[in-house]
């Protein structure tokens, strides 16, 4: 007798992660910590990465391991080339199924003043531990012939922001870098996309949300009316990790509250 096919399991077929691993970078608060949570309900174990991410106890690892899904914390700062690359070694080892390049940082000066030092602090942690995670994981990815990436892109992917000119210069790269590792790994069954959040109330953005002028010229500005909440990003997140989107490759999805269509 033929099973019968509910609407949930053709759901849970679509959707769900079941037996995978996720790699999480900057999952120790907001956006990062809500996309953990989200793949772990869906299913996958996580092993969860970022500058100070805690051995024992954590909301990374309550978020995880309250799906009754496996947690293991790392802790590396991206802005070290030896970290990244001794980091990018052991993930290589670990069967990664999906790997979201989310930790990120910024430095707020006006481009006159913005330090070359400064300029490079967020280049190396937003783009280039990217792009040396990506491609450590994504060889081992490309021998099972299947895998998932998504990165962690912006608004200042497709604009050029104010008094920011390292980290748009850093997040246009990533779209850039998305596209260019799509072009070569989607016949090998790994998919490389990423994810544009509009403004997001997290600790990356206290600085706005602190000045009352900008901060209400940004709200103006959505069609929304409300900033992202950390959650509305993860849903797009475990979407693009999951076999429906599975025929979608190089894409950049605004998350936005529909900052970019206005
Ligand atoms: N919030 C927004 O509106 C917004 C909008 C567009 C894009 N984004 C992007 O979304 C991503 C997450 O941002 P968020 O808003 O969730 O920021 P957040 O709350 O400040 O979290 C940043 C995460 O990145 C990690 N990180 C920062 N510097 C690091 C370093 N040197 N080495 C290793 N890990 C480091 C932090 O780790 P520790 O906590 O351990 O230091 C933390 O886990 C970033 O790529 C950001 O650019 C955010």
């Amino acid at each position: 007798m033929t099973a019968v096919t509910t609407p949930a399991d053709y759901t849970h077929r679509l959707l769900g992660l079941e037996g995978s691993t996720a790699v999480v970078t900057g999952a120790s608060q907001g956006i990062g910590l809500a996309i953990a949570q989200a793949l772990a309900s869906a299913g996958a174990d996580v092993i969860a990465v970022s500058h100070s991410m805690p051995e024992g106890d954590s909301d990374a690892r309550t978020a995880v391991e309250e799906q009754c899904r496996v947690f293991t914390p790392l802790r590396c700062d991206f802005s070290s080339r030896e970290q990244v690359a001794a980091l990018a070694a052991d993930l290589a080892d670990r069967e990664v199924d999906i790997l979201v390049n989310n930790g990120g940082t910024i430095r707020r000066s006006p481009a006159a003043d913005h330090s070359d030092e400064d300029f490079d602090h967020v280049m190396d942690v937003n783009l280039r531990t990217a792009f040396v995670l990506s491609c450590e994981v994504g060889r081992a990815m490309l021998e099972r012939g299947a895998g998932k990436i998504v990165n962690t892109a912006s608004m200042l992917s497709f604009q050029g922001g104010i008094n920011v000119p390292g980290y748009t210069s850093s997040k246009s790269a990533i779209a850039g870098l998305t596209k260019a590792l799509a072009n070569e790994w989607a016949a090998g069954g790994v998919n490389v996309n990423a994810v544009a959040p509009g403004y997001v109330a997290t600790a990356n953005t206290l600085a706005l949300r602190e000045d009352p002028v900008r901060s209400q010229s940004i709200l103006d500005r959505i069609p929304a009316g409300r900033w992202a909440d950390a959650t509305d990003i993860a849903g797009a997140v475990l979407f693009l990790c999951s076999p429906a989107a599975s025929y979608i490759h190089g894409a950049t999805l605004p998350v936005d509250g529909g900052w970019l269509a206005r």
